[in-house]
């Protein structure tokens, strides 16, 4: 791993993808930022944190061959790698809300944004946005948000926890290029935040509905038990678990 350690920029993202245009990188190569002033989340959200008190970093992973419709299996892979460096640490109650939020009981814990360079219908590289929330303690105005120091009371060293997320990452995404799709599956699966609990969701429309979450299917859709017993299947686009 080339780690690249900035005070501040703008979305570590935007910085390792304009530095990817400009030339080689090698594989792994981390951008780490104290402080991002503009740091991008899911569905063009953004993503503010606490400067200097959480990890924000991005990690350029060169995908070759691998085919698009199987990036879901990265997002799992990724939120494998978080999940297996915070079980180490023993915080409490970790699993993974789909399709990769980073969950401490109710809590979001760690959010995960991957963005693609496509070439025809494969990827070339991509890079793997991480924002895990440390040692911050308080998150005025967004009450589902948490941290690894309100849930086990210690401080963290960051670049430790970096070296530990990286080691994991490299196990989980060099398991997923040697073919070992399936054993991720079953843990992703295993650690599926709220399955099979009765559960409310919305859709795009804003109305909402109940269902049990029973999984996830090949292409990344969730698959729900509706209340009148049906199959259904989800994009990550169409709903939102509410609770
Ligand atoms: C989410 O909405 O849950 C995803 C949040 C991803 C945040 C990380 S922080 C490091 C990287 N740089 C960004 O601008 N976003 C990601």
């Amino acid at each position: 791993m080339r780690l690249i350690k900035l005070d501040a920029t703008a979305s570590t993202n935007t910085f390792l993808k304009e530095l990817a245009k400009s030339g080689y990188l090698d594989d792994f190569t981390v951008v780490w930022a104290k402080n991002q002033t503009r740091g991008r989340g899911q569905m063009d959200g953004n993503w503010c944190t606490e400067p200097g008190k959480n990890l924000t970093f991005s990690v350029l992973k060169k995908m070759e061959g691998f085919q698009l419709n199987k990036h879901f299996e990265l997002n799992m892979a990724v939120s494998l790698a978080v999940f297996r460096t915070l079980d180490l640490l023993k915080i409490p109650r970790i699993t993974v809300k789909w399709p990769n939020d980073i969950m401490s009981g109710s809590h979001k814990i760690c959010g995960i944004l991957i963005e693609n360079s496509i070439v025809g219908i494969s990827l070339k590289s991509v890079i793997i946005g991480i924002g895990l929330n440390v040692n911050q303690s308080y998150f005025p105005g967004n009450p589902k948000a948490s941290s690894l120091y309100n849930k086990t009371g210690i401080l963290y060293d960051l670049e430790e926890l970096l070296h530990s997320l990286m080691q994991n990452l490299e196990i989980t995404l060099s398991m997923l290029q040697s073919g070992q799709e399936k054993v991720i599956h079953r843990e992703y699966h295993s650690i599926l935040f709220r399955k099979g609990v009765a559960s409310t969701f919305k859709s795009g429309d804003g109305s909402t509905f109940n269902g049990i979450i029973l999984g996830v299917g090949n292409e990344g859709k969730l698959r729900i038990r509706l209340e009148d017993d049906s199959l259904a299947e989800y994009d990550i686009k169409e709903i939102t678990l509410l609770y």
